[in-house]
C-alpha cells in the first residue's frame, strides 16, 4: 500500500491508475515559469500534473507537456493530466463545452480526470451528467468531484450512473478530513489533498519539525509523506527547482505509526480556502 516510487500509482475504482504524487499549479500565471516547472517535474519522474480552467494557465501547461514528449521521449499516455469544470459552466451543454475548451487550451485529445471543481447548489448534477456523457464517449479517464462533502457526495450519487472516482479536497494536518476520507474509503472514492502544505503555513510547526529533525526530512517532505502513508493522493505546488525536487524525495524514509498518530493530532479541522458549504462564487 505505502508507495516506494515516485511513479507508484493508486487504481481507481474503474481499473485507471493515477500516480499519487502529482504537480499542482495553481496562482501560477501562462508562461515560461510555468512551462519551466511542468517540464522539470516531468524530468524529475512526475507523471501527474493538477490544472483548472479557473487557474487560466492550461495552455502553459499544455505547451510543456508538448515539450516534455518532443524534448525526452516520454509519450501521453505516461501522463496523468487533471483539469476542472469552473462554477460558471456547471450544466449540461455548459459542460461538454467547457471541456472541450480546456483540452484546446492544453493541446490534448483527452484528459485522464476531469473534476466538477465546487459543488454549486443546484448545479452540480447537471454537470455531473455531462461528465458521465464524456466518461461513456471514452473522451475522458476518469471523472470526480473537488471540494465535496459527504451529503454532496451522497447527493450525486443518488442519481449518478457512475460513482466519482476521486474526491479532491483541502487536506494537510490541520484539516484532515477523517471523516470524509473514511465515507470515500467506504465508497471507492479516491482521496486527493489540495494545499497539502497548507500554502506554506505549516513549516513552523514544532511537531512536524521533531518529526522532521528525527528523520533529517523537511517538514513539506514529512506532510507528503504521512499523505502517502494514508493513502491520500498529493498534489504540492511549487514553482521552485529544488522544492520540487524536495517535494518528490518522499521515497526513501517511513514515518512510525506513532508519529503518524503524533500528526494525525493536529488536526483543528482549519481551512485556508473556502468552506464548501459556504462559499459564494
Ligand atoms: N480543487 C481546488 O479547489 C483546489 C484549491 C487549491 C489548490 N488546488 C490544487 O492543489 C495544488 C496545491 O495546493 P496549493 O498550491 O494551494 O498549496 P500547497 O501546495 O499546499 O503550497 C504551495 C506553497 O508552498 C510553497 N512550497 C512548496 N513546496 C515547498 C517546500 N518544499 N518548502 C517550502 N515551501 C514550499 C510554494 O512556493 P513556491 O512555488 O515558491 O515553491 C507555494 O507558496 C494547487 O496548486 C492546485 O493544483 C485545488
Amino acid at each position: 500500500m505505502i508507495s516506494k516510487h515516485i511513479q507508484d500509482t493508486t487504481t481507481l475504482h474503474n481499473g485507471v491508475t493515477m500516480p499519487w504524487l502529482g504537480l499542482g499549479v495553481f496562482q501560477v500565471a501562462e508562461g515560461e515559469e510555468l512551462v519551466q516547472a511542468v517540464k522539470t517535474a516531468i524530468k524529475q519522474g512526475y507523471r501527474s500534473v493538477d490544472t483548472a480552467a479557473i487557474y487560466g494557465n492550461e495552455q502553459s501547461v499544455g505547451q510543456a507537456i508538448q515539450e516534455a514528449i518532443s524534448e525526452s521521449g516520454i509519450t501521453r499516455e505516461e501522463l496523468f493530466v487533471t483539469s476542472k469544470v469552473w462554477n460558471a459552466d456547471l450544466g449540461y451543454e455548459a459542460t461538454l463545452a467547457a471541456y472541450e475548451t480546456s483540452l484546446a487550451k492544453l493541446g490534448l485529445d483527452y484528459l485522464d480526470l476531469y473534476l466538477i471543481h465546487w459543488p454549486v447548489q443546484g448545479k452540480y448534477k447537471e454537470a455531473w451528467r455531462a461528465l458521465e456523457t464524456l466518461y461513456k464517449e471514452g473522451r475522458v479517464r476518469a471523472i470526480g468531484v473537488s471540494n465535496f462533502q459527504i451529503h454532496h457526495l451522497e447527493d450525486v450519487m443518488k442519481d449518478a450512473a457512475v460513482k466519482p472516482m476521486v474526491n479532491q479536497v483541502e487536506l494537510h494536518p490541520l484539516l484532515s478530513q477523517q471523516e470524509l476520507r473514511r465515507y470515500c474509503a467506504e465508497h471507492g472514492i479516491q482521496i486527493e489533498a489540495w494545499s497539502p502544505l497548507m500554502q506554506g503555513q505549516l513549516l513552523e510547526n514544532p511537531v512536524l519539525r521533531e518529526i522532521a529533525d528525527t528523520h533529517h526530512k523537511s517538514i513539506a517532505q514529512v506532510i507528503l509523506r504521512w499523505d502517502l502513508q494514508h493513502g491520500i493522493v498529493t498534489i504540492p505546488k511549487s514553482t521552485k527547482e529544488h522544492r520540487i525536487i524536495e517535494n518528490a524525495s518522499l521515497f526513501d524514509f517511513e514515518l512510525t505509526a506513532d508519529e503518524v498518530a503524533r500528526i494525525d493530532q493536529l488536526n483543528q479541522s482549519l481551512r485556508v480556502g473556502p468552506d464548501p458549504d459556504n462559499f459564494d462564487f
